[in-house]
């Protein structure tokens, strides 16, 4: 039983996202002695912090008992590091990640992988071509609630699943009288930013694994505020979206509902819910917890709800309890990556996915600038 090193490059790792789930969730591994792998060998995350701010890394390197640092990423993608992480801004992806294939570097990056479907696929080719292995971050399937919908789907509770709906968001300030609490990147097209681009790329695998592939989108999307003050104090002009409602075509024949905005306010169970309605039952879903309504324990409610107060609607759910293990969402990915690199363990969310996720972004721009319903072609590899 060996103990193996792996490098791996975080570059963003002074972001939100890079420090709080993709460091924490490595050294996480790291302090338990590794991920034991089937042959009984540990294999160590070992990190190579990459950023912009030297000052950040050295703190962070220094509270984590010393990683290595640099702000440069050449010098990082020079070394004998295997793993390439990107996890900072959006804007720029496709060049960083190129730069990391051509050093041979294995790729898992955040989502979303680039601004088009084209560039996304020719990420995916690229990675393939140079014999690489190649991953999206997927997360939220792995959340609590979200698990326990493919749980009842995969136990065949729904039966034919005629709808899927989701409605996420909150209220994002714009900077004037209260802090924005979201990076000035996300409101600028040229820097990545966009909330369709941000989260379809979340809903599309959603969706696709708990109903049935995306087949076809039409979306109208809307700028609620569109000028916002940035982290400097300065006013700027906002040039994406930050409102979509999208409807999509499932194959089979089920149909789906996104809302999603940064300009709502939240008055239901959480920030994201998800509801799925099929002929056998029902379930909805935040991020933490899942409510199920059977067939048979449907109350008549289209008389029955007529009255105020008459029924109490969310009693009428039963709460799917905890059964199963969970670790930390972002911990999954990672785990599935690192088996997928050093023992070829069976993986699902490559590069290929990653296009998924963005053409749907793709297409529901193209809807947007159309005004038209628009067919979502199946994506593969090979071109
Ligand atoms: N999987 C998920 O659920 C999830 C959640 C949030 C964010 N993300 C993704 O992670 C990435 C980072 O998001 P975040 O919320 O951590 O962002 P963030 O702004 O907190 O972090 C971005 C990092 O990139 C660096 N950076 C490089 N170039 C930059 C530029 N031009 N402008 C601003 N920062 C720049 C920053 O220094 C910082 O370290 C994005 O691609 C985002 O889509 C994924």
């Amino acid at each position: 039983m060996a103990e193996i090193r792996i490098g791996i490059i975080i570059n963003g790792a002074t972001g939100r996202i890079g420090t709080t789930q993709h460091m924490a969730n490595l050294l996480a591994i790291a302090a338990e002695g590794g991920l034991k792998l089937r042959n009984g060998d540990r294999l160590i995350p070992d990190l190579l912090l990459v950023g912009r701010n030297a000052e950040t890394l050295r703190k962070h390197a220094e509270a984590h008992g010393g990683l290595r640092w640099t702000t440069s990423l050449d010098e990082a993608l020079a070394g004998p590091d295997q793993i390439f992480m990107d996890c900072s801004a959006t804007g720029g992806r496709p060049a960083r990640v190129r730069q990391a294939i051509a050093a041979g570097k294995h790729i898992h990056i955040e989502k979303p992988t680039a601004p088009t479907v084209e560039e996304a696929m020719a990420l995916a080719r690229l990675a393939d071509a140079k014999g690489v292995k190649h991953g999206v971050i997927q997360d939220k399937l792995f959340l609590p609630g979200f698990a326990k919908l493919m749980f009842l789907r995969n136990a065949g509770f729904f039966g034919r699943i005629l709808q899927v709906r989701i409605d996420a968001g909150s209220w994002i300030f714009d900077g004037t009288t209260q802090e924005c609490q979201r990076p000035s990147w996300n409101y600028k097209k040229a820097e990545g930013g966009g909330l369709a681009l941000d989260m379809l790329a979340h809903w599309r695998y959603m969706i696709d694994r708990l109903v049935a592939p995306v087949t076809g989108v039409t979306a109208v999307m809307s700028t609620a505020s569109p000028e916002r003050v940035d982290e400097a104090g300065n006013r700027y002009t906002v040039d994406v979206e930050d409102t979509s409602h999208a409807l999509l075509q499932l194959q089979g024949g089920a149909v789906g509902v996104i809302t999603n905005s940064w300009a709502t306010r939240v008055r239901r169970e959480d920030t994201m819910v998800v509801q799925i309605d099929g002929i056998n039952g029902s379930a909805v879903a935040g991020r933490h917890r899942c409510f199920t309504q059977a067939a048979v324990n449907t109350p008549e409610a289209f008389f029955g709800g007529g009255k105020p107060a008459s029924m109490d609607f969310m009693a009428q759910w039963q709460e799917v309890p905890d059964t199963m293990p969970n670790k930390p969402p972002f911990r999954q990915c990672w785990e599935a990556f690192l088996r997928y690199v050093a023992e070829d363990a069976p993986y699902l969310p490559t590069l290929v996915e990653g296009a998924k996720s963005v053409q749907l972004a793709d297409l529901a721009y193209q809807s947007v600038a159309q005004q038209r319903w628009m067919p979502v072609p199946e994506l593969r590899a090979d071109p």
